[in-house]
């Protein structure tokens, strides 16, 4: 996620820039940059890489300059190097601007402005904006900023400056957060709170569709060309909260972002009634598609369970066969792989070795490999033959979360996508998926602000008594969520889980269970309901103490069950993005309540970069 801020006041800018973008490193990037005006001269530093690349840049003259913008990026559109960094300028170079979001339309935009004369530099989305702005310029940025943003689709929070009007500050916000700080005769733009705190305490957040302008008198916010006021808000938030956003730890923080990733994964891809997904990132050729008889997904931990969802996914709609391997295994039982297999690697970090050695073990099979990832620069994300972004944003703490259900949409939206073009899916078909694909991520936000207290209330009931063990059974896809939800507890309270198919444990494993034993069964698959009844029953006789998971209103699941954990309704095949989320909290309450370090559980690292 970009790191923003812009500064207009009367002390030096650079020193100011400078520390805002370093207090904004938590937020994840691969290169930087600032611009400052000094006595009508527009100065422009940026750098790939890290803000020591910046700074090796910058020296030690930092001038004089009291107005200036800082950005770091988190490459979406384009390789991050020194042209793709931020801030991006106009032809004349009197213009600079950055940019967080993604302008879903820049390639209509680029094409006018480039018949038009305007001349391009780098392969970004964000290019488009300071060359609109020239276009629009006739002596006041703010005017033009409010005719660019009439242009725009897409999601963005955009920071301008220009030399013609060296003491004003113009901005944009739509679904990008953008923050103004009010200080004493200097005023501030922000994309979050850390960056302000240690200046001010008086905070403004812009709302979609605002324009605002800053100038050393205050802020002036515009809304549909009209003057509005915004609340100001004073924050007591140190700047280490500033940077949780308000949450005690990055895991909570990244389980709530979830609609607001989800939403991120399906922009510029799918549209609400829209007649089909477009995935334009992947060229795949028709003969290419045609010719594979099967696919292989090959990923580690949390990657690997969104691979099994994926391969639930792929077969249902394709009817091609679909294989899921464990990284570490994959490479050393010489694979079936060839040039017909499609392979799909899935990584957060994009570093994993494991599946970063099975890709290349795929290729030297002749295989073309697909990867889902969620950092643009890394190794695995430049080895792909094709790449789908989850576009997730920074995922800080070790345990998984907005990466496995961002990473659950690519599967569904490829699976879509290859279907309709394989002839294997009709249009009616594709359209109750995809409007239900783009209802999901509105009914995460749901499920989280209504499940966190009774989850709360759960885990005390279920862990508290010191159990050290508990079970997740499921069936089918309630299986492979069931996993994750064992890795979550495992990993961050150090309880010991176990998932576990739930017509398998009768061969064995419902040897363990005892009075008390904690069971979570997943029994969101409608059409194996019955069956996990029996098996819900099973335990219970045994003593088992058990709380279902299932659709809201679900009656039997309620009485059967001891406790139950509701998620809205929705498609059986798209469960698994809503089921996850009460496990999630689960596992986080549960490493609370032990006093565990949530963020860096004992014994992880949040990229396993070593075999
Ligand atoms: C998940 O919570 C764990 N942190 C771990 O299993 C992780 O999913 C695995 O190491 C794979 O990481 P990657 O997605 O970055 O490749």
């Amino acid at each position: 996620m970009c790191g923003i801020i812009g500064y207009v006041g009367n002390k030096p800018a650079m020193p100011i820039l400078i520390n805002a973008l370093l207090s904004m490193e938590y937020r994840g990037y691969d290169s930087a940059g600032v611009a400052l005006i000094e006595q009508e001269n527009l100065r422009l530093v940026r750098a790939p890489g890290k803000m020591a690349n910046l700074l090796k840049k910058i020296g030690d003259d930092h001038g004089l300059a009291t107005v200036g913008i800082g950005h770091t990026r988190w490459a979406t559109h384009g390789a991050p190097t020194e042209i793709n960094a931020h801030p991006h300028l106009d032809c004349q170079g009197k213009i600079a601007l950055l940019h967080n979001g993604i302008i879903e339309n820049y390639l209509e935009i680029k094409t006018k402005l480039q018949a038009q004369g305007h001349i391009f530099r780098s392969d970004t989305d964000t290019e488009v904006l300071p060359h609109l702005l020239e276009h629009y310029y006739q002596g006041d940025l703010g005017a033009a900023m409010r005719k660019v943003v009439t242009e725009l689709r897409g999601a963005y929070a955009i920071v301008a400056i220009c030399v013609q009007e060296p003491g004003k500050l113009v901005a944009a916000r739509q679904d990008s957060p953008l923050i103004v700080g009010l200080g004493d005769k200097e005023f501030f733009f922000a994309s979050d709170m850390a960056a302000l705190v240690e200046h001010t305490r008086e905070m403004m957040v812009l709302q979609n569709g605002d324009v605002a302008e800053l100038c050393e008198e205050g802020v002036t916010v515009y809304h549909n060309n009209q003057k509005v006021g915004r609340r100001i808000l004073h924050v007591e938030w140190d700047k280490e909260a500033a940077q949780k956003g308000g949450y005690p730890h990055y895991m909570i923080k990244e389980i709530h972002e979830q609609g607001v990733a989800l939403r991120q994964t399906l922009r510029g891809r799918l549209e609400r009634n829209a007649a089909a997904i477009d995935l334009g990132e992947l060229d795949f050729s028709e003969e290419y598609i045609r010719g594979v008889n099967k696919i292989a997904i090959v990923a580690c931990g949390t990657a690997y369970h969104a691979g099994l969802v994926g391969k639930y996914a792929l077969e249902k709609m394709l009817r091609l066969p679909v294989e899921v391997d464990i990284a570490s295994e994959f490479r050393y039982r010489d694979p079936l792989v060839n040039s017909q297999t499609l392979v799909i690697v899935v990584s957060q970090s994009g570093e994993t070795a494991d599946t970063l050695a099975a890709l290349r073990e795929s290729k030297k099979r002749g295989a073309k490999v697909l990867a889902i990832c969620n950092v643009v620069a890394s190794s695995i994300a430049l080895e792909a033959d094709y790449v789908l972004f989850t576009y997730a944003g920074k995922e800080t703490a070790v345990a998984s979360t907005k990466a496995y259900s961002t990473q659950l949409m690519i599967f569904y939206m490829f699976a879509i996508y290859l279907a309709a073009r394989l002839g294997k899916l009709n249009a009616s078909e594709q359209q109750k998926l995809t409007e239900e694909l783009c209802a999901l991520p509105e009914k995460v936000q749901q499920l989280l602000s209504d499940t966190e207290k009774r989850i709360k209330a759960l885990t005390e009931k279920l862990f508290l008594e010191g159990r050290q063990d508990c079970f997740f059974i499921g069936r089918g896809l309630d299986n492979y969520v069931a996993m994750e939800g064992a890795l979550k507890l495992k990993e961050i309270s150090y309880i010991h889980a176990e998932a576990y198919a739930a017509g398998e444990l009768k061969h064995g494993t419902i040897a363990l269970i005892e009075p008390g034993t904690p069971v979570i069964a997943l029994c969101t698959q409608q059409s194996l309901q019955e069956k996990m009844i029996s098996n819900i029953k099973e335990l219970q006789a045994r003593g088992a103490y058990v709380a279902g998971l299932c659709f809201l209103g679900n009656e039997q699941i309620e009485q059967v069950c001891e406790e139950t954990l509701q998620v809205p309704e929705t498609i059986d095949l798209l469960a698994p993005i809503l089921s996850v989320v009460p496990l999630q909290m689960l596992a986080y309450y549960a490493a609370l309540a032990r006093e565990c370090d949530v963020d860096q559980p004992r014994n992880l690292a949040k990229s396993v970069t070593v075999e």
